[in-house]
């Protein structure tokens, strides 16, 4: 197969979040249509959260059986209390999970959310057990990205090696302000580590979507398309050895 990759500027974020949710969904029923399982793999942040409103709603249609259909989260900080408001767990559980199951019961978030737990006393095995997860799900067909200020994926900082495995990790000084705005810009409340699919992981997934969105990004997204080769400070270039690729940016992140 040919190297694919697909850039999509859209006006705002409403109409990329709306073009995400098609993009996600037309995969997903493709798949269970003719009766295979899809693993979806998921991104936390602010990006993604109007594709999951959109996705919702695509997907409340009840003749739709997602009893086939599982999640993967990229990412959990460490530690961190799966009942904590902070913890990526109840974001999924806010922002997809609960509203997904509410409209489509054939999807049950217990037994099909995966999300590398925060709570663990052992996290090397947890990281270890994460990828086995992702392996008997049969791997990833699509994953959903955000893009850090610093490039990072996941929360996989610059530096990052591209065969990087699932692995606890400290965030970058950049990550830890930049995301501090959920702790009223108290820093020192903060995590400074998580549990992080590695780059090796992601880039095995089958298919990649990365969304962008705002002013903020728009730095880091000129950066990233005028690479045309990898480039260990900035992890998101890895995403250039992927054979399947597609951006979808609004016009702030794109700068044009
Ligand atoms: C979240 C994640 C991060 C975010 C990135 C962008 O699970 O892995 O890489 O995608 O930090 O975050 P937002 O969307 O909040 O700008």
């Amino acid at each position: 197969m040919g190297r694919f990759v697909s850039k999509h500027i859209e006006a705002d974020y409403e109409a990329l979040s709306e073009e995400a949710a098609l993009f996600v969904y037309k995969r997903i029923t493709a798949a269970l249509n003719n009766s295979k399982p899809f693993v979806l793999g998921v991104a936390t942040g602010s990006t993604p959260i109007g594709l999951y409103q959109y996705l919702v709603h695509l997907l409340a249609d009840r003749r739709i059986d997602l009893s086939k259909f599982y999640t993967v989260n990229l990412d959990e900080y460490y530690p961190m209390k799966q009942t904590d408001s902070h913890s990526y767990y109840q974001y999924m559980k806010f922002h997809f999970w609960e509203p997904l199951q509410k409209a489509n019961p054939t999807f049950e978030y217990e037994v099909q959310g995966f999300i590398p737990s925060g709570e663990t006393d052992n996290p090397e095995a947890e990281c270890l057990v994460y990828e086995e997860r992702i392996k008997q799900r049969g791997g990833i067909d699509l994953q959903i990205l955000g893009i850090g200020v610093n490039g990072h994926i996941g929360f996989n900082e610059p530096g990052s090696s591209p065969s990087s495995r699932t692995r606890v990790v400290t965030l970058s000084p950049e990550t830890v302000s930049a995301n501090s705005r959920f702790y009223k810009d108290d820093i020192s409340q903060m995590p400074k580590k998580a549990i992080t699919m590695g780059l090796g992981t992601i880039l095995e997934a089958g298919e990649i979507l990365l969304l962008a969105s705002g002013k903020s990004k728009e730095s880091i997204m000129r950066k990233l398309v005028a690479l045309d080769k990898p480039d260990q400070s900035l992890p998101a270039s890895y995403l250039l050895q992927h054979p399947r690729v597609t951006y979808i940016l609004d016009i702030d992140a794109s700068g044009t």
